[in-house]
């Protein structure tokens, strides 16, 4: 069994949690942005002092390499390195920080490995600034689309290619982040759910990630005078979003598990305390592990939304912002990710996550796994997020394992 310094893998998940934390609790490292930068800079400095290469590729995801004796395809750990806005100190830096945890204490313990060993800070999974989620996996999995970085603009309408001119990296290179030598990608996450927790064991290895579309609707109806004009003779756009709105629970709760639908952003227009509003635009996140249930879900919340328009003579328009379907992950590496848990004295449930992850993606170019610890009160994407110093622990060194056993025999 591989040792791994407990002490400081505890600590230097604090010190993550630093960068960017947010004065009323919380934190938000949004894709290049100085929390960002800083927060790279911390992890790269871990990776220099565990002896790794470390590089910076096109769109700014921090390598740290140690090569292997023999060459050929690359083992490669790691998750993101940014957040979603207010979010907690393990989603993604947990997986960044087990990484480097894991690979120094290998290449410390077992010296140089048979294969390329490489541990990732992926610079951005959860598109909270951009809306592009898996901007890094996706960079390094050759699935950006031309002009992406040109098109896509944050909340004050700076784009991503400026962006990433301010931080030093060239929109115009992105493709050199283009990986096909990879082998085996292996991310530790933590689950963001209740069932490790609730129903045991402390380890889970994930077969299934679930599929997701992202709509949006925009509601039009008419602008008037909040005091002038009768309630009977509005057309009041957010009123109908809200009916809509409950109606898209409604179809996700008749579906039944592991249906989900979340509208998580709205804006209305004009906006203002004493007028009837003509426009609401909302997203729509709607997620099923069964690809065809999905679409049937996205088909159920369309129909629903133009239902509750024609009651309330509003006009409504569904977009489908992005679908990704549901993955599922390499039955091999799984088995990797299985013997190294059992290694660790745990027998580990097989699951299915209703998050997104890096390991979709990259699933795509590398035979990719994934190992789960428990989220306490299965609570995650909020300040509360956090899980038991043991199961950091714990999940670290069955990543150790996972990585010893691809990388050294
Ligand atoms: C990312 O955490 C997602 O599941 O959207
Ligand atoms: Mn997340
Ligand atoms: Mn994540």
């Amino acid at each position: 069994m591989v040792a791994i310094d407990e002490r400081r893998l505890l600590r230097r998940l604090d010190e993550l949690a630093q960068r960017g934390a947010l004065p009323g609790g919380g934190l938000y490292r949004a894709l290049y942005t100085p929390a960002w930068v800083s927060a790279t800079e911390l992890v790269s400095g871990w990776m220099k002092e565990a002896g790794l290469l470390v590089r910076r590729d096109a769109v700014g995801n921090v390598w740290g390499r140690v090569e292997g004796s023999r060459g050929g395809r690359a083992i490669v750990t790691g998750s993101h390195i940014d957040t979603v806005r207010g979010g907690g100190a393990l989603d993604g830096a947990l997986g960044v920080v087990a990484a480097v945890e894991a690979v120094a204490s290998l290449v410390s313990q077992l010296g140089r490995p048979l294969r390329i060993l490489e541990a990732v800070a992926i610079c951005e999974e959860e598109g909270s600034r951009f809306n592009t989620n898996f901007w890094g996996a996706r960079a390094i999995a050759d699935r950006i689309e031309p002009d992406e970085a040109s098109r896509a603009r944050d909340a004050d309408g700076v784009t991503l290619a400026d962006a990433m001119r301010g931080v030093g990296l060239d929109p115009a290179n992105v493709a050199q982040a283009i990986r096909r030598d990879i082998d085996t990608f292996v991310e530790l996450h933590v689950e963001q759910g209740p069932i490790l927790e609730e129903e045991g064991p402390r380890l889970g290895v994930v077969r299934t990630i679930v599929g997701t579309a992202h709509l949006e609707v925009v509601v039009r109806g008419q602008p008037d005078h909040a005091g002038a004009t009768a309630m009977d003779r509005r057309r009041d756009a957010l009123l109908g979003a809200s009916a809509m709105m409950l109606a898209i629970a409604d179809v996700a709760r008749e579906m039944g598990p592991p249906a989900v639908a979340t509208v998580g952003t709205i804006a209305v227009e004009p906006a203002q305390v004493n007028v009837v509003p003509g426009l609401a635009r909302f997203t729509v996140d709607a997620r099923h592990s069964d690809n065809a249930q999905r679409t049937l879900l996205v088909a159920d919340i369309t129909r629903v939304c133009k239902v509750a328009g024609r009651e309330r003579d509003l006009s409504v328009d569904v977009r489908t912002l992005r679908d990704r379907p549901a993955v599922q992950l390499n039955e091999r590496a799984a088995d990797v990710a299985r013997r190294a848990c059992l290694a660790c004295g745990v027998a580990p449930r097989d699951m299915t996550s209703g998050a997104g992850h890096d390991a979709q993606v990259l699933s795509a170019a590398a035979h990719a796994a994934m190992i789960f610890v428990p989220s306490i009160g299965g609570r995650s994407h909020c300040p509360e997020e956090a899980t038991a110093a043991e199961d950091v622990i714990l999940g670290t060194r069955a990543l150790a394992a996972a990585l010893r056993d691809l990388a050294y025999s």
